[in-house]
Protein backbone atom coordinates (compact mmCIF):
# COMPACT_ATOMS: atom_id res chain seq x y z
CA UNK A 1 0.00 0.00 0.00
CA UNK A 2 1.20 3.57 -0.80
CA UNK A 3 2.09 5.16 1.93
CA UNK A 4 -0.04 8.33 3.47
CA UNK A 5 1.19 11.41 5.19
CA UNK A 6 -0.65 14.50 6.90
CA UNK A 7 -0.21 17.95 5.92
CA UNK A 8 0.05 20.93 8.58
CA UNK A 9 0.10 24.60 7.97
CA UNK A 10 1.18 26.58 10.29
CA UNK A 11 0.18 30.28 8.92
CA UNK A 12 2.32 32.25 11.98
CA UNK A 13 3.02 36.24 12.59
CA UNK A 14 6.27 36.16 10.21
CA UNK A 15 5.85 32.84 8.09
CA UNK A 16 3.74 30.85 7.07
CA UNK A 17 5.11 26.72 7.03
CA UNK A 18 3.86 23.60 5.41
CA UNK A 19 5.53 20.10 6.89
CA UNK A 20 4.53 16.77 6.14
CA UNK A 21 4.41 14.38 8.97
CA UNK A 22 4.73 10.37 9.05
CA UNK A 23 2.55 8.02 11.31
CA UNK A 24 5.04 8.49 14.40
CA UNK A 25 4.41 11.91 13.76
CA UNK A 26 8.21 12.65 12.15
CA UNK A 27 9.12 15.29 10.32
CA UNK A 28 9.40 14.24 6.49
CA UNK A 29 9.54 17.74 4.50
CA UNK A 30 8.84 21.76 5.55
CA UNK A 31 8.24 24.50 3.01
CA UNK A 32 8.44 27.85 4.44
CA UNK A 33 8.14 31.33 3.30
CA UNK A 34 8.01 34.82 5.45
CA UNK A 35 5.28 37.77 4.68
CA UNK A 36 6.07 41.06 4.86
CA UNK A 37 5.21 42.82 8.38
CA UNK A 38 3.90 46.30 7.61
CA UNK A 39 4.13 48.94 10.20
CA UNK A 40 2.54 51.91 8.58
CA UNK A 41 2.42 54.03 11.92
CA UNK A 42 3.54 54.20 15.64
CA UNK A 43 1.66 50.74 16.93
CA UNK A 44 -0.05 49.55 13.78
CA UNK A 45 1.02 46.26 12.49
CA UNK A 46 -0.28 44.54 9.09
CA UNK A 47 0.16 41.99 6.99
CA UNK A 48 -1.34 41.29 3.54
CA UNK A 49 -3.76 38.43 3.21
CA UNK A 50 -3.11 37.61 -0.56
CA UNK A 51 0.65 37.96 -0.04
CA UNK A 52 -0.05 34.95 2.68
CA UNK A 53 -2.07 33.42 0.58
CA UNK A 54 0.09 33.10 -2.00
CA UNK A 55 3.07 31.80 -0.35
CA UNK A 56 0.40 29.27 0.81
CA UNK A 57 0.13 28.50 -2.92
CA UNK A 58 4.05 28.53 -3.49
CA UNK A 59 4.93 26.33 -0.08
CA UNK A 60 2.29 23.39 -0.64
CA UNK A 61 3.56 21.90 -3.83
CA UNK A 62 7.13 22.65 -2.32
CA UNK A 63 6.63 20.61 0.82
CA UNK A 64 4.80 17.55 -1.53
CA UNK A 65 7.98 18.35 -3.86
CA UNK A 66 10.17 17.66 -1.22
CA UNK A 67 8.94 14.15 0.09
CA UNK A 68 7.83 12.87 -3.55
CA UNK A 69 4.37 12.68 -2.27
CA UNK A 70 1.08 13.70 -4.14
CA UNK A 71 -1.81 14.93 -2.79
CA UNK A 72 -3.64 11.33 -3.44
CA UNK A 73 -1.23 10.52 -0.40
CA UNK A 74 -2.32 13.03 2.10
CA UNK A 75 -4.95 11.82 4.28
CA UNK A 76 -5.96 15.47 5.66
CA UNK A 77 -4.76 18.32 6.25
CA UNK A 78 -4.75 20.94 9.66
CA UNK A 79 -4.22 23.95 9.70
CA UNK A 80 -2.83 26.11 12.65
CA UNK A 81 -2.86 30.33 13.09
CA UNK A 82 -1.75 32.88 13.87
CA UNK A 83 -4.57 33.66 16.26
CA UNK A 84 -6.73 37.57 16.97
CA UNK A 85 -5.85 38.68 13.59
CA UNK A 86 -7.91 40.42 11.34
CA UNK A 87 -8.97 39.91 8.03
CA UNK A 88 -12.25 41.15 5.80
CA UNK A 89 -12.88 40.23 2.69
CA UNK A 90 -15.16 40.62 -0.26
CA UNK A 91 -17.50 37.46 -0.68
CA UNK A 92 -17.73 38.18 -4.28
CA UNK A 93 -14.64 39.20 -5.67
CA UNK A 94 -12.43 37.42 -3.23
CA UNK A 95 -10.09 40.79 -2.15
CA UNK A 96 -9.29 41.63 1.13
CA UNK A 97 -10.39 45.13 2.35
CA UNK A 98 -7.20 46.71 2.98
CA UNK A 99 -4.73 44.64 4.71
CA UNK A 100 -5.21 42.41 7.65
CA UNK A 101 -4.55 43.55 11.57
CA UNK A 102 -2.26 41.80 13.27
CA UNK A 103 -2.98 40.66 16.97
CA UNK A 104 -0.37 43.17 18.26
CA UNK A 105 -1.61 45.91 16.45
CA UNK A 106 -2.49 48.97 19.16
CA UNK A 107 -4.51 51.43 16.99
CA UNK A 108 -7.93 50.34 19.12
CA UNK A 109 -5.92 51.82 22.47
CA UNK A 110 -8.64 54.51 22.58
CA UNK A 111 -11.63 52.83 21.36
CA UNK A 112 -11.08 49.91 23.79
CA UNK A 113 -10.29 52.97 26.81
CA UNK A 114 -13.64 54.06 25.78
CA UNK A 115 -15.87 50.76 25.76
CA UNK A 116 -14.23 50.14 29.24
CA UNK A 117 -17.13 52.74 30.47
CA UNK A 118 -19.83 51.65 28.31
CA UNK A 119 -22.53 49.74 29.84
CA UNK A 120 -22.73 45.64 29.42
CA UNK A 121 -18.82 45.62 29.71
CA UNK A 122 -18.74 43.26 32.35
CA UNK A 123 -20.44 40.64 29.95
CA UNK A 124 -17.00 40.75 28.12
CA UNK A 125 -15.29 38.75 30.94
CA UNK A 126 -18.31 36.58 32.15
CA UNK A 127 -18.67 35.58 28.87
CA UNK A 128 -15.43 35.15 26.84
CA UNK A 129 -13.11 34.82 30.24
CA UNK A 130 -11.06 37.21 28.55
CA UNK A 131 -10.41 41.08 29.01
CA UNK A 132 -11.10 43.99 27.01
CA UNK A 133 -8.01 44.66 24.91
CA UNK A 134 -6.83 45.37 22.01
CA UNK A 135 -5.59 41.80 21.79
CA UNK A 136 -8.57 40.68 20.52
CA UNK A 137 -10.12 40.55 17.38
CA UNK A 138 -13.74 42.70 17.81
CA UNK A 139 -12.31 46.19 18.85
CA UNK A 140 -10.83 45.68 15.32
CA UNK A 141 -13.54 44.54 13.13
CA UNK A 142 -15.37 47.28 14.76
CA UNK A 143 -12.71 49.99 14.28
CA UNK A 144 -12.96 48.89 10.53
CA UNK A 145 -16.81 49.18 10.84
CA UNK A 146 -16.22 52.16 11.91
CA UNK A 147 -13.33 53.94 9.42
CA UNK A 148 -14.33 52.16 5.98
CA UNK A 149 -16.54 53.83 4.25
CA UNK A 150 -19.74 52.10 3.70
CA UNK A 151 -18.36 48.65 4.86
CA UNK A 152 -21.00 48.39 7.45
CA UNK A 153 -23.57 48.24 4.94
CA UNK A 154 -21.67 45.57 2.98
CA UNK A 155 -21.00 43.66 6.10
CA UNK A 156 -24.84 43.65 7.31
CA UNK A 157 -25.57 42.54 3.84
CA UNK A 158 -23.19 39.55 4.28
CA UNK A 159 -21.00 40.56 1.65
CA UNK A 160 -17.78 40.99 3.42
CA UNK A 161 -16.89 38.36 5.50
CA UNK A 162 -14.73 38.67 8.96
CA UNK A 163 -12.03 35.80 9.59
CA UNK A 164 -8.45 34.95 11.37
CA UNK A 165 -5.86 33.58 8.89
CA UNK A 166 -6.91 30.00 9.39
CA UNK A 167 -10.70 31.23 8.02
CA UNK A 168 -9.62 32.73 5.20
CA UNK A 169 -6.92 29.69 4.20
CA UNK A 170 -9.86 27.58 4.46
CA UNK A 171 -12.37 29.44 2.52
CA UNK A 172 -9.51 29.84 -0.22
CA UNK A 173 -8.74 26.42 0.04
CA UNK A 174 -11.82 24.97 -0.49
CA UNK A 175 -12.97 27.00 -3.37
CA UNK A 176 -12.87 31.29 -2.81
CA UNK A 177 -15.45 33.02 -4.59
CA UNK A 178 -16.58 29.89 -6.36
CA UNK A 179 -18.24 28.36 -2.69
CA UNK A 180 -15.24 28.30 -0.43
CA UNK A 181 -16.29 27.34 3.15
CA UNK A 182 -16.89 29.96 5.79
CA UNK A 183 -15.91 28.62 9.05
CA UNK A 184 -14.12 29.09 12.18
CA UNK A 185 -12.99 26.81 15.04
CA UNK A 186 -14.03 27.61 18.52
CA UNK A 187 -10.06 28.03 19.48
CA UNK A 188 -10.08 30.97 17.22
CA UNK A 189 -13.79 31.94 17.46
CA UNK A 190 -12.93 31.93 21.27
CA UNK A 191 -10.15 34.96 21.06
CA UNK A 192 -12.53 37.58 19.22
CA UNK A 193 -14.71 38.28 22.24
CA UNK A 194 -17.82 37.44 20.37
CA UNK A 195 -17.77 33.97 21.83
CA UNK A 196 -19.41 32.00 24.81
CA UNK A 197 -16.90 30.28 26.39
CA UNK A 198 -19.39 27.62 27.44
CA UNK A 199 -21.90 27.71 24.63
CA UNK A 200 -19.49 27.58 21.95
CA UNK A 201 -21.50 29.98 20.16
CA UNK A 202 -21.49 33.43 19.37
CA UNK A 203 -23.14 35.73 21.77
CA UNK A 204 -25.73 38.21 20.72
CA UNK A 205 -25.55 40.47 23.85
CA UNK A 206 -21.39 40.90 23.01
CA UNK A 207 -22.49 41.43 19.25
CA UNK A 208 -24.47 43.86 20.15
CA UNK A 209 -22.11 45.43 22.35
CA UNK A 210 -19.35 45.90 19.58
CA UNK A 211 -22.03 46.53 17.01
CA UNK A 212 -20.70 43.86 14.77
CA UNK A 213 -23.18 42.23 12.00
CA UNK A 214 -23.53 38.30 12.42
CA UNK A 215 -24.32 38.50 8.79
CA UNK A 216 -19.85 38.82 8.16
CA UNK A 217 -18.87 35.81 10.67
CA UNK A 218 -17.94 32.34 10.09
CA UNK A 219 -19.67 29.12 11.28
CA UNK A 220 -17.98 27.91 14.46
CA UNK A 221 -16.53 24.19 14.02
CA UNK A 222 -14.64 22.00 16.44
CA UNK A 223 -10.97 22.24 16.41
CA UNK A 224 -11.68 18.50 14.64
CA UNK A 225 -13.83 17.59 12.09
CA UNK A 226 -13.72 17.52 8.42
CA UNK A 227 -14.46 21.48 7.60
CA UNK A 228 -14.86 20.54 3.54
CA UNK A 229 -12.55 19.06 1.24
CA UNK A 230 -9.74 21.34 -0.69
CA UNK A 231 -10.29 22.38 -4.68
CA UNK A 232 -7.64 24.39 -4.52
CA UNK A 233 -3.75 23.51 -3.76
CA UNK A 234 -4.41 20.49 -2.94
CA UNK A 235 -7.67 19.36 -4.63
CA UNK A 236 -9.34 16.70 -2.94
CA UNK A 237 -7.63 17.17 0.45
CA UNK A 238 -9.78 16.68 3.27
CA UNK A 239 -9.18 19.64 6.08
CA UNK A 240 -9.75 17.50 9.32
CA UNK A 241 -8.81 20.79 11.77
CA UNK A 242 -7.84 24.20 12.64
CA UNK A 243 -6.50 25.51 15.97
CA UNK A 244 -5.05 28.55 16.97
CA UNK A 245 -1.12 28.42 16.80
CA UNK A 246 -0.76 28.36 20.53
CA UNK A 247 -4.10 25.56 21.18
CA UNK A 248 -1.77 23.55 17.97
CA UNK A 249 1.19 23.50 20.56
CA UNK A 250 -0.90 22.60 23.43
CA UNK A 251 -1.95 20.25 21.24
CA UNK A 252 1.24 18.82 19.59
CA UNK A 253 3.06 18.87 23.03
CA UNK A 254 0.70 16.01 24.15
CA UNK A 255 -0.94 18.14 26.82
CA UNK A 256 -4.03 16.32 26.92
CA UNK A 257 -4.93 16.14 30.79
CA UNK A 258 -5.81 18.81 33.38
CA UNK A 259 -2.13 20.28 34.78
CA UNK A 260 -0.24 19.74 31.67
CA UNK A 261 1.54 22.97 30.52
CA UNK A 262 3.76 24.06 27.60
CA UNK A 263 5.28 27.48 26.64
CA UNK A 264 5.96 27.98 23.41
CA UNK A 265 8.42 31.15 22.04
CA UNK A 266 8.21 32.73 19.07
CA UNK A 267 7.17 36.32 18.54
CA UNK A 268 5.54 36.30 21.71
CA UNK A 269 5.77 33.43 24.41
CA UNK A 270 2.28 31.56 25.29
CA UNK A 271 1.94 29.20 28.34
CA UNK A 272 -1.24 26.92 28.08
CA UNK A 273 -2.24 25.22 30.93
CA UNK A 274 -4.71 22.37 29.91
CA UNK A 275 -7.53 22.36 32.80
CA UNK A 276 -9.76 19.81 31.80
CA UNK A 277 -13.51 20.19 30.39
CA UNK A 278 -14.82 23.23 32.77
CA UNK A 279 -13.41 26.88 32.39
CA UNK A 280 -11.07 27.81 35.07
CA UNK A 281 -11.65 31.54 35.62
CA UNK A 282 -8.33 33.32 36.59
CA UNK A 283 -7.75 35.46 39.13
CA UNK A 284 -4.70 36.45 38.59
CA UNK A 285 -4.50 38.21 35.07
CA UNK A 286 -4.63 35.03 32.74
CA UNK A 287 -6.79 34.39 29.82
CA UNK A 288 -9.70 31.74 29.92
CA UNK A 289 -9.84 29.88 26.86
CA UNK A 290 -10.43 26.51 24.57
CA UNK A 291 -7.64 24.10 24.41
CA UNK A 292 -9.15 22.01 21.75
CA UNK A 293 -12.56 20.30 20.56
CA UNK A 294 -12.29 16.99 19.12
CA UNK A 295 -15.17 16.36 17.19
CA UNK A 296 -18.63 15.97 19.38
CA UNK A 297 -16.28 15.70 22.31
CA UNK A 298 -16.59 17.97 25.02
CA UNK A 299 -14.05 20.99 24.46
CA UNK A 300 -11.21 20.98 26.79
CA UNK A 301 -9.97 24.20 28.25
CA UNK A 302 -6.90 26.06 29.51
CA UNK A 303 -5.35 29.05 31.38
CA UNK A 304 -2.87 31.01 29.31
CA UNK A 305 -0.08 33.26 30.08
CA UNK A 306 0.06 35.57 26.86
CA UNK A 307 3.39 37.07 26.40
CA UNK A 308 3.14 39.71 23.30
CA UNK A 309 6.79 39.97 22.60
CA UNK A 310 9.91 37.44 22.77
CA UNK A 311 11.20 36.35 19.95
CA UNK A 312 9.85 39.54 18.26
CA UNK A 313 12.29 41.72 20.83
CA UNK A 314 15.28 39.43 18.66
CA UNK A 315 13.87 40.33 15.51
CA UNK A 316 13.94 44.36 16.76
CA UNK A 317 18.04 43.81 18.52
CA UNK A 318 18.50 42.45 14.79
CA UNK A 319 16.42 44.45 11.71
CA UNK A 320 15.57 47.66 14.41
CA UNK A 321 18.89 48.21 15.84
CA UNK A 322 21.08 46.00 13.49
CA UNK A 323 23.25 44.91 16.37
CA UNK A 324 23.60 41.16 14.73
CA UNK A 325 22.90 39.89 11.47
CA UNK A 326 21.18 36.82 12.31
CA UNK A 327 19.16 35.95 14.97
CA UNK A 328 20.93 32.80 16.64
CA UNK A 329 24.07 35.44 17.61
CA UNK A 330 22.11 36.80 20.18
CA UNK A 331 23.37 34.22 22.42
CA UNK A 332 27.10 34.28 21.44
CA UNK A 333 26.56 37.68 21.70
CA UNK A 334 25.47 37.39 24.90
CA UNK A 335 28.04 34.98 26.12
CA UNK A 336 30.63 37.78 25.30
CA UNK A 337 29.56 39.18 29.45
CA UNK A 338 28.72 37.02 32.53
CA UNK A 339 25.59 39.07 33.46
CA UNK A 340 23.42 41.66 32.36
CA UNK A 341 25.56 44.79 34.14
CA UNK A 342 22.00 46.01 35.85
CA UNK A 343 20.62 46.70 32.37
CA UNK A 344 17.14 45.29 31.78
CA UNK A 345 14.79 45.62 28.63
CA UNK A 346 11.12 45.58 29.02
CA UNK A 347 9.52 44.82 25.27
CA UNK A 348 6.00 46.60 26.01
CA UNK A 349 6.03 47.46 22.00
CA UNK A 350 2.31 46.44 21.77
CA UNK A 351 1.66 47.14 25.76
CA UNK A 352 1.78 44.52 28.24
CA UNK A 353 0.12 41.25 28.22
CA UNK A 354 -0.50 38.70 30.88
CA UNK A 355 -0.87 39.16 33.75
CA UNK A 356 -0.62 42.48 33.48
CA UNK A 357 -2.77 43.95 30.64
CA UNK A 358 -1.88 47.29 30.14
CA UNK A 359 -2.58 48.54 26.49
CA UNK A 360 -1.04 51.81 27.18
CA UNK A 361 2.68 50.83 28.26
CA UNK A 362 5.55 50.75 26.31
CA UNK A 363 9.09 49.42 25.70
CA UNK A 364 11.87 50.74 28.15
CA UNK A 365 15.30 49.75 29.01
CA UNK A 366 17.05 51.35 32.34
CA UNK A 367 19.78 51.07 34.22
CA UNK A 368 22.02 51.92 30.89
CA UNK A 369 26.15 53.26 32.31
CA UNK A 370 28.79 53.51 29.87
CA UNK A 371 29.90 50.01 31.19
CA UNK A 372 26.96 48.42 29.26
CA UNK A 373 28.04 47.29 26.25
CA UNK A 374 26.02 45.76 23.20
CA UNK A 375 26.97 42.30 25.05
CA UNK A 376 25.05 43.36 27.90
CA UNK A 377 21.90 44.23 26.16
CA UNK A 378 21.81 40.65 24.16
CA UNK A 379 21.99 39.17 27.91
CA UNK A 380 19.12 41.76 29.01
CA UNK A 381 17.23 41.02 25.83
CA UNK A 382 16.91 37.30 26.41
CA UNK A 383 16.21 37.71 30.41
CA UNK A 384 13.32 39.65 29.13
CA UNK A 385 11.95 36.41 27.84
CA UNK A 386 12.59 34.79 31.30
CA UNK A 387 11.02 37.05 33.25
CA UNK A 388 7.60 37.34 31.33
CA UNK A 389 7.71 33.90 31.59
CA UNK A 390 8.29 33.63 35.52
CA UNK A 391 5.17 36.57 35.90
CA UNK A 392 3.04 34.50 33.87
CA UNK A 393 4.17 31.14 35.84
CA UNK A 394 3.25 32.72 38.89
CA UNK A 395 0.52 33.63 37.77
CA UNK A 396 -1.08 30.38 36.60
CA UNK A 397 0.49 28.83 40.26
CA UNK A 398 -1.33 30.91 42.46
CA UNK A 399 -4.95 30.34 40.09
CA UNK A 400 -4.22 26.67 39.94
CA UNK A 401 -3.14 26.07 43.13
CA UNK A 402 -0.62 23.16 41.37
CA UNK A 403 2.59 24.67 41.58
CA UNK A 404 4.28 23.86 38.28
CA UNK A 405 7.25 21.26 38.52
CA UNK A 406 8.68 20.93 35.01
CA UNK A 407 7.97 23.42 31.93
CA UNK A 408 7.65 21.58 27.91
CA UNK A 409 9.20 24.02 26.03
CA UNK A 410 9.08 24.71 22.01
CA UNK A 411 9.48 27.38 19.61
CA UNK A 412 12.40 28.32 17.29
CA UNK A 413 13.36 30.39 20.20
CA UNK A 414 14.18 26.64 22.47
CA UNK A 415 17.26 26.60 19.93
CA UNK A 416 18.97 29.08 22.08
CA UNK A 417 20.46 27.08 25.02
CA UNK A 418 21.56 30.19 27.12
CA UNK A 419 17.72 31.45 27.14
CA UNK A 420 16.58 28.03 28.12
CA UNK A 421 18.88 27.51 31.07
CA UNK A 422 17.82 31.53 32.18
CA UNK A 423 13.99 30.03 31.90
CA UNK A 424 14.61 27.35 34.25
CA UNK A 425 17.05 29.59 36.79
CA UNK A 426 14.14 32.35 37.09
CA UNK A 427 11.39 29.61 37.37
CA UNK A 428 13.70 27.15 39.66
CA UNK A 429 12.05 24.15 37.82
CA UNK A 430 13.36 22.30 34.85
CA UNK A 431 12.89 22.82 31.62
CA UNK A 432 12.40 20.35 28.70
CA UNK A 433 12.14 19.91 24.99
CA UNK A 434 10.80 17.39 22.61
CA UNK A 435 12.41 15.98 19.74
CA UNK A 436 10.02 17.64 17.57
CA UNK A 437 10.13 21.19 18.31
CA UNK A 438 7.84 21.95 15.72
CA UNK A 439 4.89 21.55 17.93
CA UNK A 440 2.39 23.85 16.41
CA UNK A 441 2.94 22.27 12.95
CA UNK A 442 2.72 18.93 14.75
CA UNK A 443 -0.38 19.70 16.67
CA UNK A 444 -2.01 20.81 13.62
CA UNK A 445 -1.20 17.45 11.81
CA UNK A 446 -2.46 15.48 14.84
CA UNK A 447 -5.80 17.21 15.11
CA UNK A 448 -6.48 16.69 11.45
CA UNK A 449 -5.08 12.31 11.85
CA UNK A 450 -7.32 11.89 14.40
CA UNK A 451 -10.87 13.49 12.84
CA UNK A 452 -9.81 11.01 9.14
CA UNK A 453 -8.52 7.92 11.16
CA UNK A 454 -5.15 8.52 10.21
CA UNK A 455 -4.35 8.38 14.21
CA UNK A 456 -6.50 6.50 17.07
CA UNK A 457 -6.85 8.07 19.86
CA UNK A 458 -4.81 10.59 22.04
CA UNK A 459 -2.85 7.90 23.64
CA UNK A 460 -1.10 6.61 20.19
CA UNK A 461 -0.38 10.51 19.89
CA UNK A 462 1.66 10.37 23.43
CA UNK A 463 3.55 7.31 22.90
CA UNK A 464 5.13 9.84 20.41
CA UNK A 465 6.37 12.46 22.61
CA UNK A 466 9.85 12.37 23.24
CA UNK A 467 12.35 14.85 25.04
CA UNK A 468 15.04 15.95 23.60
CA UNK A 469 16.88 17.98 26.10
CA UNK A 470 16.46 19.20 30.17
CA UNK A 471 17.94 22.17 31.60
CA UNK A 472 18.27 22.47 35.40
CA UNK A 473 18.18 25.28 37.36
CA UNK A 474 21.36 26.44 38.92
CA UNK A 475 20.80 29.90 39.80
CA UNK A 476 22.08 31.10 43.46
CA UNK A 477 18.05 31.91 45.24
CA UNK A 478 19.28 35.44 46.51
CA UNK A 479 19.95 36.66 43.05
CA UNK A 480 17.44 35.19 41.12
CA UNK A 481 15.09 37.32 44.19
CA UNK A 482 17.18 40.38 43.77
CA UNK A 483 16.92 40.24 39.61
CA UNK A 484 12.90 39.54 39.81
CA UNK A 485 12.79 42.32 42.23
CA UNK A 486 14.71 44.79 39.58
CA UNK A 487 12.73 43.09 36.89
CA UNK A 488 9.44 44.25 38.76
CA UNK A 489 10.72 47.67 38.77
CA UNK A 490 11.48 48.09 35.66
CA UNK A 491 8.13 46.77 34.08
CA UNK A 492 6.67 49.37 36.60
CA UNK A 493 8.47 51.79 34.48
CA UNK A 494 6.92 50.80 31.42
CA UNK A 495 3.03 51.42 32.40
CA UNK A 496 1.23 54.72 31.66
CA UNK A 497 4.96 55.66 29.45
CA UNK A 498 2.74 57.60 27.29
CA UNK A 499 0.15 59.37 29.31
O1 LIG B 1 -2.04 35.15 19.88
C1 LIG B 1 -1.04 35.37 18.94
C2 LIG B 1 -0.32 34.09 18.62
O2 LIG B 1 -1.21 33.14 18.15
C3 LIG B 1 0.83 34.35 17.66
O3 LIG B 1 1.69 33.29 17.61
O4 LIG B 1 3.70 32.07 16.93
O5 LIG B 1 2.43 33.34 15.22
O6 LIG B 1 3.73 34.54 16.93
P1 LIG B 1 2.97 33.30 16.60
Amino acid sequence: MTERYVMSIDQGTTSTRCILFDHQGRLVSVAQREHRQHFPKPGWVEHDALEIWRNLERIVPEALAQAGVTPAQVAAVGIANQRETTVLWDRVTGAPVGRAIVWQDTRTDGLVERMGDAPGVDLIPERTGLPLATYFSAPRIRWLLDHVPGLRGRAERGEVLFGTMESWLIWNLTGGVDGGVHVTDVTNAGRTLLMDLKTLAWDEDLLAFFGIPAAMLPRIGSSTEIYGTARRVIPGVRIGAALGDQQAALFGQTCYSPGETKCTYGTGGFLLMNTGTEPVRSQNGLLTTVGYKIGDEPAAYALEGSIAITGALVQWFRDGLGLISTAPEIETLARTVEDNGGCYIVPAFSGLFAPHWRSEARGVIVGLTSYITKGHLARAVLEATAWQTREVVDAMNRDSGLPLRELKTDGGMTADNLLMQCVADVLNVPVVRPMVVETVSLGAAYAAGLAVGYWADLEGLRRNWHRAARWVPAMDPARRALEYHNWKRAVERSFDWTR
